[in-house]
């Protein structure tokens, strides 16, 4: 069983789940001054102009022979993934935390300080920084060795409101289980937005939910029981982001007075001891844990999770809800999706589909909301199908499917029926449902298209968003431009006009 963070021990090397995980370039080693000079970029562009100060720093002058120099020589051939900046930075922000180094903590917002922002003050805060180095290269040293762990509740946000809507269609109490559960902080997910730790984001959309069961595992629990637990996560928030270190602080003072089950194990095998039980929802979640995994321990979560979908029913549902980074090379932009089994009763899309809910900034917050959509994919009996041309943005003036929004109190299929007859004046059928496309919506959000098979007949007149209407043959289309994608989409779902 793994040793939780907070126990006595000193010296941790980094696990080797962590470099894994994330997948590119982490086995280059680009140097020290190459390390902080990353690290300096990353800062800025993320808004801690105090870390930016001090990585540039530590670029510029680690090779010059001094005390910072002695200090980080042994970690001259670390590679990206050993994540050296981000440790000898926490290492740093613990000592403040610690109230060891009152000069640097003069500079530092997690600790009410001000960011330096005249040259002055930015010499002042380098000549601290220098002589923290100088006098307490120990302690730093040994901080060092800690890998950095956070637990930022911030990512609840969506969570909270896809079980506001999970307790509107099951109408059941939650069962909670978490795998990558950090410090186990998410867990408590309803209490954080009852005292305004996160932000209610959607509070029109349902009860709160009965949260009755509260499981988080993790290879690397942190003991937040322990001084050193809370510190180890404090000190890897960055100073300058004080509303993440005010939610953490927020945060931690809630999971004192609310229990969870918390244990040392591997997600694989937690998943795959999940059972579920009548008169309950299981809900299972992880954020920013995905990557982590190899590609076969996601397969093999994925295929645990739809066989004990296929026991799910609408008195013992089961959810499963990620909010993970859209991919390696996106990590800024997280993605909340959503499955469930049975599918949410006022839906109409088949159980178990992973659905985008929004997307997010890696805190989880604010939440930029999906806008959910539906189009008609309607053929006639010989085979024809309906396109008409678009008279709005997006894609005007191409040639696509009917369709549109979801209006409030809609199934997506009733939406596409809707559409059908708003753009056509035709009447269509669902006869199935063919799949799902993600198309960039204005301002940053996106369109989550749930597109139906119909049966329709009769002449369609355009109307409303259509400017033009007609039935076509295969060969006709492909003579018309079309909107982005659609050809592409129709194909794979074999719904081509014949
Ligand atoms: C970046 S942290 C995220 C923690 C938390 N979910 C959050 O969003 O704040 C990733 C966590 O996943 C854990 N982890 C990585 N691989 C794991 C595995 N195979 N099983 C369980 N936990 C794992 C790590 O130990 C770490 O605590």
């Amino acid at each position: 069983m793994a040793a939780a963070v907070g126990d006595s021990r000193q010296v941790r090397p980094a696990p080797p789940h962590y470099r894994a995980g994330m997948g590119i370039s982490r086995e280059e080693r680009p140097g020290l001054a190459g390390l902080f000079a990353d690290m300096a970029a990353s800062c800025a562009r993320l808004e801690a102009p105090t870390y930016a100060l001090l990585s540039q720093h530590v670029a510029d002058s680690v090779n010059d022979p001094g005390p910072l120099a002695d200090l980080l020589d042994p970690y001259a051939e670390a590679a990206v993934g050993d994540m050296l900046p981000l440790r000898f930075l926490g290492a740093i922000h613990r000592l403040a935390l610690e109230r060891r180094a009152p000069e640097l903590a003069l500079f530092f917002a997690s600790m009410g300080g001000t960011p330096p922002t005249s040259e002055r003050a930015r010499a002042h805060f380098v000549r601290a920084f220098e002589d923290v180095v100088a006098h307490q290269g120990g302690q730093i040293a040994a901080a060092l060795e800690w890998f950095p762990q956070t637990n930022e509740v911030g990512r609840t946000e969506g969570l909270f409101t896809v079980l506001r809507r999970i307790q509107h269609s099951f109408g059941l109490p939650v069962r909670l289980h978490e795998i990558g559960t950090s410090a186990g902080l998410s867990l408590r997910v309803d209490e954080l937005v009852h005292r305004g730790i996160v932000s209610d984001a959607q509070p029109t959309w349902g009860d709160l939910p009965s949260i009755i069961e509260r499981v988080g595992v993790d290879l690397e629990l942190v003991d937040i029981n322990s001084d050193n637990g809370r510190l180890h996560l404090t000190s890897f928030i960055w100073p300058d982001h004080v509303q993440r270190f005010e939610r953490l602080r927020g945060a931690l003072a809630v999971a004192q007075q609310i229990p969870a089950d918390l244990s040392s194990a591997d997600a694989v095998e937690h998943v795959r001891s999940l059972r579920l039980q009548p008169g309950t929802t299981l809900v299972l979640w992880h954020s920013a844990m995905w990557m982590y995994l190899a590609p076969e321990q996601r397969a093999e979560i994925v295929e645990l999770l739809a066989a004990l979908g296929d026991q799910a029913t609408a008195e013992a549902p089961l959810v499963h809800v990620a909010l993970e980074p859209i991919d390696t090379v996106h990590r800024h932009v997280f993605r909340l999706q959503v499955a469930t089994w049975p599918a949410l009763p006022d839906t109409d899309l088949p159980p178990g589909l992973d659905v985008l809910w929004g997307t997010a900034p890696p805190s989880g917050t604010p939440v930029d909301w999906a806008v959910p959509c539906a189009g008609a994919i309607a053929h006639d009996d010989a085979g024809r199908l309906l396109v008409v041309r678009r008279g709005q943005e997006p894609a005007k003036g191409t040639w696509s499917i009917p369709g549109g929004r979801v209006e409030p109190g809609e199934s997506w299929a009733q939406a596409a029926i809707r559409e059908l007859h708003e753009e056509t004046g035709l009447h269509g059928e669902i006869t199935g449902f063919a799949g799902l496309i993600e198309r960039a919506a204005p301002e940053g959000a996106t369109y989550v298209i749930a597109d139906y098979r119909l049966r329709a007949a009769g002449e369609p007149r355009a109307a409303d968003d259509a400017d033009d209407a007609q039935w076509v043959d295969r060969q006709e289309l492909s003579s018309l431009t079309t909107s982005p994608g659609l050809v592409e989409a129709l194909r794979g779902w074999d719904a081509l006009p014949t």
